[in-house]
């Protein structure tokens, strides 16, 4: 039998072994942790997954072409002659911080050219003033690459790890290996060109019964930087690898959501969620809008790729693209319609990218509205989009609607 003494003694003594481990692990382990005394800094990261609000709206700002430089020393360009002066990279930082203020977007979509490579001494330090307000406001924030951003010190693998790991960002370098639409028939991983392939769901509002359900789709892309075909440089462009994955996202996606639906009472959701699509280069088929019916301006050439891939095609055929956001083209700030999608260009929103001095810089939002049923939400109902002016009274112009929902007859 043990005696009362025995016990005391085991106790104690597993007691001093706790307290060895901990002052082990405290010594050791958290010592390596500590780099030149500060604490390591881990990635603050938004509540996941994404969600409508309580009130039945989602708000995206879509910043275009911000290209950033150094900051503070980093001239603007094609602004007024009286601005020049006192003009730089802080403007585009303090327009960022102006929307941010104005419109409490729930979610950043950056569409490419963040950084301007050959002005940007570090790409870290730029990325890191460039995203800065982004990573205060702690509002979710993507971004994809355009054609600019690597060439400054990191090249396009290394800008898109380093964007996933900033603070509230929800980028991705490309789709997780255990992402079911991106294998191939033999069970193995599938290689996808380019850096910040990747799709980010939102969840419906907090409570409601669509809180579990994944409501709209967001799908970002690397149209890539440069490339010679046949001898021609031309732009990048979106390879079959992507629009592979995509198509494969989009069945495997909507094979799911039928077997939640069958568990559904409520007929009004939609079968499938709406869409939307980042990416920076627009698509071969856009200079065609040029004789069509567009909202904004159209007031430079397209620059586009030489080569037709086929995204067109592939978003048309997923069904549930509805509008896809680009950037590039820093004076073209409109949307025009393609086969039942919009596409549409945020406008320069970056005071060190070319731009047209009196035409202000701009920002895009873009706006969603869920339905409302007789208990519930029934989905997203209505996608506007409007633009802001950065000029001094941030004027709102252009607001369209861009998709309703239609009761299927
Ligand atoms: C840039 O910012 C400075 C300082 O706030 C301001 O005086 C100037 O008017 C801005 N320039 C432009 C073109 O917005
Ligand atoms: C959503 O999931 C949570 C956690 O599993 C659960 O408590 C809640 O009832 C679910 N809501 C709906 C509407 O299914």
């Amino acid at each position: 039998m043990e005696s009362a003494t025995q016990k005391l003694k085991n106790s104690i003594l597993y007691l001093a072994f706790l307290y060895a481990v901990l002052y082990l692990l405290h010594t050791f382990i958290l010592h390596k942790l500590l780099i030149g005394n500060q604490p390591l800094r881990v990635k603050k990261n938004p509540d996941r997954p994404l969600r409508f609000r309580s009130d039945g709206t989602f708000k995206i700002l879509q910043v275009a072409d911000l290209h950033y430089g150094n900051g503070a020393v980093t001239r603007c360009r094609d602004v007024l002659e009286s601005d020049f002066k006192y003009c730089s990279d802080l403007n585009s930082t303090q327009f960022l911080k102006t929307m941010l203020e104005a419109e409490k977007p729930d979610f950043i979509a950056f569409t490419g050219d963040n950084i301007f490579g050959s002005s940007a001494t570090d790409a870290a330090e730029s990325l890191l003033k460039a995203f800065g307000p982004a990573m205060e406001s702690r509002i979710p924030w993507a971004a994809v690459l355009g054609n600019h951003d690597q060439e400054s010190t990191m090249n396009r693998e290394e800008l898109m790890f380093f964007l996933s790991l900033m603070d509230y960002s929800v980028a991705q370098t490309n789709p997780p290996a255990e992402d079911f639409s991106n294998i191939d028939k033999g069970g193995r991983k599938k290689h996808i060109d380019g850096f910040g392939n990747y799709n980010v769901r939102v969840y419906g509002p907090p409570g409601s019964h669509l809180a579990n359900s994944s409501i709209l789709n967001l799908f970002f892309l690397d149209s890539g930087d440069r490339e010679t075909v046949q001898g021609h440089r031309t732009y990048g462009w979106i390879k079959e690898s992507q629009l592979h994955w995509l198509r494969g996202f989009g069945q495997a996606f909507h094979q799911g959501q039928k077997q939640n639906l069958d568990h559904s009472h409520d007929a009004l959701i939609p079968t499938s969620p709406p869409a939307l699509v980042f990416f920076h280069i627009p698509i071969p088929e856009i200079p065609q809008l040029f004789y069509q019916k567009y909202v904004g301006q159209f007031q430079e050439a397209v620059a586009c790729s030489r080569v037709n891939s086929g995204v067109l095609q592939t978003l048309v055929a997923l069904k549930d693209v509805k509008a896809v956001f680009m950037g590039h083209d820093h004076t073209n700030d409109f949307c025009g319609n393609l086969d039942g999608i919009w596409f549409c260009y945020g406008g320069g929103f970056g005071y060190h990218g070319y731009g047209k001095a009196g035409w202000p810089r701009r920002a895009r939002v873009i706006s969603l509205e869920l339905g409302k049923g007789k208990k519930d939400w029934t989905g997203v109902q209505r996608i506007k989009t409007w633009k802001h002016l950065d000029d001094g009274k941030l004027s709102k112009i252009d607001e369209q609607v861009l998709w309703e929902w239609q009761s299927p007859r």
